[in-house]
Formats: C-alpha cells, structure tokens, sequence
C-alpha cells in the first residue's frame, strides 16, 4: 500500500499557481499522451498520464446551451489499457457518459463525446465539474496517474450578478498524491485489473483500499502561492482526490460565502467559516480579499470536528494567497442568486440504495445492496421523463461520497431533516457518515440508457462499490 508521508507543516510556496489552459472551441481534441509535469517546485519534473501535456488537462469552458464535441486520443503506453472519459456532472447520452466497461479507447484510437449542455430542452444550468477517467478496476490508477480536468460550464446570464470575473475567477483542482525522492509518482497500484482488483481482502488482496498521498497538490503544485489583488475573488474548488476529504479554511478567520455546488448556483449565499468537500465534490465560492492588503492569507485543510468515521479530513497548509496592489473592482456578493426549478418531489421513495461493506467466503468487499459491481448489472429501471426520489443509505462504519450519474438531483432530506442551506442546490454527490440516510430526487430527461451510482473514493468504487440503473425510453 501506500504509505502515508509526513505533511510539511510549512510549506515553502516558492511557485506561482498556474491555471490551466482552457480550451473554448465547440469541437476539441484532447490526446492522452504521457507528460513531464512541474509539480515541485524544484528537481525533476513528474512523468504523469496526462489529458495534453498537463495535469490537470486542460479546462474545457463553454456557455451552456452550446453543443460541444471533445475528442480524446489515446497516446498513452499500450500498458495502460483501454480508456473511458466521463464528464463528471454532466447530463449526457449513455454512450456519451464514460461507461466503465463499454465505447472504451483503445491504445491508439480515438473517440468523440458529445455533451449537448441542455436539459429538457434548456440549458443546464452553469456548472463547474470535471472529466476523469471511468475505466473499469482502474479508475483510481488512472486518476493517480493524472488523467484529471475541470469542465466550466458559463452562463451569460450570470453577468448581471457581477460575481467576481476574469481572474478573479479561479479554478482551484485539489487532489493529492505520494512522490519520490526524485519527484516521480509512486506507484500504489502493483496489480491492477483481472477481477481480483475488486476484493478487499481475499486470496490476492489489491494492498490499496485507501489511497492516500502525502502531498496535497493545488492545480497540480504542491505548495503554490497566488498574487491577488484586496478585492473578492470566486473560487471553484474541486476536490479531485482519490480518498482524501478537505475541510476548507482561511488562516486569517475570513469565512467562504458558498454561491455555489458543483451543480450550478444556490438559490441564496451561505457563510461558511469551513467547507467540506470529499471525492469529487466541488464548492463554488467568494472570499473577501479586500481588507487583507500587504497580508499573506494560508489556504487550509484542516480536521473534521465531528470526525467518527476513521476517514475524516487532512490536515495540512495547500497554498498562499499574496494580496498585493490595488484593484477598481466592482463585483459583490449577492445574496440571492438563482431559483431552482420547482419539481414536486414525490412522497414514495421509488429506490433505496444501501453502501456497505459486504462478506463471502473469499473475502470482503464494498457493495451497493450486498452485491459488488458486474457490468451486467442493473438495479433499477425508471421511465424517462418520470421524476423519481431515492434513497441514499450508508450501513457500513465509514463515511462514503455517493455520486449519482447523469442527472440533476435535488436534496430532499438528510436523516429526516431538511438539508443544510448548502444542499439546497443541485448536486451530484453527497456525504454519507455512518448511519446517515439522504433522500433526492430529479426528472429523467433525455436519455433512454444505462448509468452509474458508485462511491466516488475511487478505491471503493474500484473495490466493488458501483451499481446500474436503466432509463428506458418513454412510452409512444
Ligand atoms: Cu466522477 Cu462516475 O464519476
Ligand atoms: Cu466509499
């Protein structure tokens, strides 16, 4: 397994942040080839698979609404097997959605997603997501590898709530991973594939059911610091990481005003002095600069208050925030900010999914109502266009993020309560601790097909931990 380092508790921040590139064209093409990434700031560069040369890819940005057509080409090493790139928060076609076992890359081929950006005939509203590898057994590996991106969905009709813009607008892609002494990945995933990379522990155990690295990378930096200006400035935090939880904050006090899920705007900013986010959840936010001028600000991870649940939060400083100059910036924090689409919720729960760990007489594993994932599997059949409410329920003795594929779902409850004011948007993945129930629901639109529940701490969605519904098409 993957042996957990010792954080530095100061880092040097002797590297400026880079933003990736953002590619806006509505027809792109993105090879996956290996890179030679500056993630230290000094030694060698790390040799990563990468999504065009960098880590993390490039930053697909496009306005909703406006189809867009993305090319992946596979240039990586035979060794590393076929590939599947899912979007993340996206609502798309089937074929189009990054399936585990199915429309794969073959090493030298190629294939083109097409991710409309409409829903129901609108378009969807703005989001920030990412696309990753979804191959099936190796997703983690892949991940680690770097095959990682963030996905910015814009709306023009945001403009009128002068949020903070250009670069005040940051996207921040956190995801953490272990080096050695020259820089270079280890490798935590010795035996990859061949069934067996499903079981826990059995006969051949796969060693890394927690892949954790040592260093927190921002944007794929370790350490990096950031010149800003005494103004706000919108963040888009996306925590990118295999396992890890990070439990956002500021070391000056300053809160986060959240505006945002992943998922697209909520309907009113909510103050929040530290912010949770596990596996692939993301967190759209405002920090005030404005009275910090000549003042370094730290960006933390820090732990878990109410931490029962053996997996927690890190603890560590990611980066710096050097507040610098002047600006005559006009943005502001609205307090309201959208209206979320009035569905009626219904009162019967149509599905119930259950993530526990389950036993045979070959080992344990991570399972999704008892069983662990085959691609022949489908748990659940809804009609398209019928809005349905699901259960979400964790049985086991540690926290999972449950991430739901393909449509955008709406809170209901959390453990028979209403949600927090920061579940009130759309989501796409939820916080289960153990013993929590949460109810959502959404209208099936579009697309008649199969997709994914699964865990999003990759290991356990490797591990067994994914299931399948099936849309089917309407009645005509
Ligand atoms: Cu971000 Cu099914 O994954
Ligand atoms: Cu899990």
């Amino acid at each position: 397994g993957d042996a957990t380092g010792e954080i530095p508790t100061s880092p040097p921040f002797d590297q400026p942040l880079r933003i990736p590139k953002v590619l806006t064209g509505n027809n792109v093409t993105i090879p996956m080839r290996m890179g030679k990434v500056r993630v230290m700031a000094s030694g060698p560069r790390t040799r990563m698979w990468t999504y065009a040369g960098s880590f993390p890819g490039p930053t697909i940005k496009r306005p909703t609404g406006r189809a867009t057509k993305v090319t992946f080409v596979h240039q990586l090493p035979r060794k590393a097997g076929s590939m599947s790139v899912h979007n993340h928060g996206g609502h798309q076609s089937s074929r189009d959605d990054g399936q585990p076992t199915r429309y794969l890359i073959g090493k030298g081929g190629r294939r083109t997603y097409t991710y409309p950006l409409t829903d129901f005939g609108a378009p969807v509203p703005a989001y920030f997501a990412f696309y990753h590898d979804h191959k099936m057994d190796v997703t983690a590996r892949n991940n680690w590898r770097g095959l990682q991106g963030m996905f910015l969905v814009t709306d023009p009709r945001e403009r009128r709530l002068r949020l903070p813009t250009g670069k005040f607008d940051v996207p921040l892609h956190f995801s953490d991973r272990s080096f050695t002494r020259k820089n270079q990945l280890t490798n935590p995933f010795p035996s990859p594939g061949r069934g067996m990379h499903h079981w826990m522990n059995g006969p051949k155990a796969p060693p890394n059911d927690a892949t954790v690295g040592s260093r927190i990378l921002v944007n794929g930096q370790y350490a990096p610091y950031l010149r800003v200006k005494p103004g706000l400035y919108r963040l888009r935090l996306l925590n990118a990481s295999l396992f890890s939880a990070y439990d956002f904050a500021l070391s000056n006090g300053s809160p986060f005003v959240q505006v945002g899920t992943g998922n697209g705007l909520l309907p009113k900013s909510v103050v929040r002095q530290d912010l949770l986010l596990g596996p692939a959840q993301r967190a759209d936010v405002i920090v005030d600069f404005r009275r910090q001028r000549g003042e370094n600000v730290l960006l933390r991870t820090i732990p878990r208050s109410d931490d029962t649940t053996g997996t927690g939060s890190r603890s560590a400083t990611l980066m710096q925030f050097r507040v610098r100059g002047s600006t005559d910036q006009t943005a502001r924090i609205p307090a309201r900010l959208t209206k979320i689409e009035n569905i009626k919720a219904p009162r019967k729960v149509a599905k119930t999914w259950t993530f526990g760990l389950s036993e045979t007489g070959r080992g344990s594993f991570w399972s999704i109502n008892g069983k662990m994932f085959d691609p022949g599997r489908v748990d659940h059949k809804v009609r398209m266009n019928s809005v349905e409410r699901w259960r979400l329920r964790n049985v086991s003795d540690m926290t999972h993020y449950v991430h739901l594929h393909e449509e955008r779902w709406q809170t209901l409850s959390r453990n028979g309560d209403k949600p927090p004011p920061w579940e009130k948007g759309y989501e796409d993945t939820w916080r289960l601790d153990p013993g929590e129930t949460v109810d959502v629901f959404a209208r099936f639109t579009d697309y008649p097909g199969l997709f994914m529940v699964h865990c999003h701490m990759l290991n356990h969605e490797d591990h067994g931990m994914m299931a399948q519904f099936k849309v089917l098409p309407t009645r005509s």
